[in-house]
């Protein structure tokens, strides 16, 4: 099925576009009332990851309703632990739970590597959701960073400093990289099989990177991500590295197409210091709280720094569920609104 919006692809490629593109971290959830009621039918998160009929559902929702330019398959990155041996829960309100971690040699060892076909729910999902967007929209998909997965395996649930994760790396540094090797290579047979299915780009997500210090991020996390980039030649590869604005260089040496950035890090620098990749954000979720007008003026001054091209515009992290529907919807026609000024000398 050819894209009649290819709009994403094209940006990502570096190509010239006639307008930027735009979508949302997070963009199916909570702050859709139609997603609230597929998640209340289906009873629990789980069962709607895991049921391609819902998960297609809720993907293609935010195409249908804010108008986006891309959907990103409805799922969770820790379905690849799970799929290597570590069921998780998502706890309401509490969010992610493993009943079993990893603390030791014999915990690795007992790590599958996992296949495509162990997540073949999640490739269903996306083969149903390439049927119900028809060509709408280009389909995201996605994998936790091998560091992000590592820390939850480690911890078992969500931390503000992920203390024993880090003291797994400074502890036990060759058993660390044996476990970051077999979620490398886990994710990379994960994603081409995401690929098989039909998505059309893929986005790779470092939400704990800003916890390692630049020396540990470039060991255990930036060149596991940099394999993952080398092993898909397929589709574009966006990276996302949350609070770690100095792995844009290695980035850039890098094969990704795309290098994301949160609101802390500095358009400019990122042009120059990346000029040959193109960069998705950054604006900061809590923009969307503020009035219309405040919106506005936020919005386009982000577009105008980023310029006309190799832009993807969208949050600098995943949308915060008490946002209003309204406000999300006034964000996106802006941007699509916008067009930049053309000087004519
Ligand atoms: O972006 C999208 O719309 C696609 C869906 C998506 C989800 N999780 C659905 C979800 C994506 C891309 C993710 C990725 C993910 N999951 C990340 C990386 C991105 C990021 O936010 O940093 C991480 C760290 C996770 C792990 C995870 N899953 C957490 C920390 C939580 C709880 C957070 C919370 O707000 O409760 C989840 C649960 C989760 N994943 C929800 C959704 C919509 C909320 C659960 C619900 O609706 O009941």
């Amino acid at each position: 099925m050819k894209l009649m919006n290819d709009l994403l692809i094209r940006a990502a490629r570096g190509e010239s576009t006639e307008r930027t593109p735009v979508w949302l971290m997070r963009q199916a959830g909570r702050i859709l009332p139609e997603y609230r009621q597929v998640r209340k039918d289906a009873g629990s998160f789980k069962t709607l990851v895991n049921t391609p009929d819902l998960a297609s559902e809720v993907t293609i929702q935010p195409v249908e309703i804010l108008g986006v330019d891309a959907a990103i398959i409805f799922s969770d990155i820790l379905v690849l632990p799970e799929a290597m041996g570590l069921p998780y829960e998502i706890a309401e309100s509490k969010g992610p739970w493993f009943g079993r971690t990893v603390e030791n040699r014999h915990d690795i060892e007992g790590l599958k590597i996992a296949e495509a076909d162990d997540l073949s729910f999640v490739l269903k999902a996306i083969e149903q959701s390439k049927k119900k967007l028809a060509g709408r929209a280009p389909l995201i998909g996605f994998a936790g960073a091998p560091w992000t997965i590592f820390a939850y395996m480690i911890e078992g649930t969500g931390s503000k400093t992920f203390s024993k994760a880090k003291k797994f790396l400074y502890c036990e540094p060759a058993l660390s990289h044996k476990l970051l090797e077999k979620i490398t290579l886990s994710t990379i047979y994960y994603l081409k099989g995401q690929i098989a299915a039909g998505a059309d780009i893929i986005q790779v997500f470092d939400s704990w990177a800003g916890v390692l210090s630049p020396v540990q991020y470039r060991e255990f996390s930036q060149r596991y991500i940099n394999l993952i980039s080398e092993g898909i030649s397929e589709v574009p590869v966006i990276v996302f590295a949350k609070g770690a604005p100095y792995s844009v260089t290695g980035f850039a040496q890098s094969p990704c197409d795309v290098i994301g950035m949160d609101w802390t890090m500095n358009v400019k620098e990122y042009r120059t210091k990346a000029p040959n990749k193109t960069l998705q954000g950054n604006l900061d979720p809590c923009v969307l709280y503020a009035v219309p007008d405040v919106i506005k003026q936020e919005t386009e001054k982000m577009l105008t720094a980023f310029g006309p091209d190799r832009h993807i515009c969208n949050l600098g992290h995943g949308l915060y569920p008490d946002t209003e529907k309204e406000k999300v919807k006034f964000f996106v026609d802006t941007v699509k609104n916008f067009r930049h000024h053309t000087v004519i000398h």
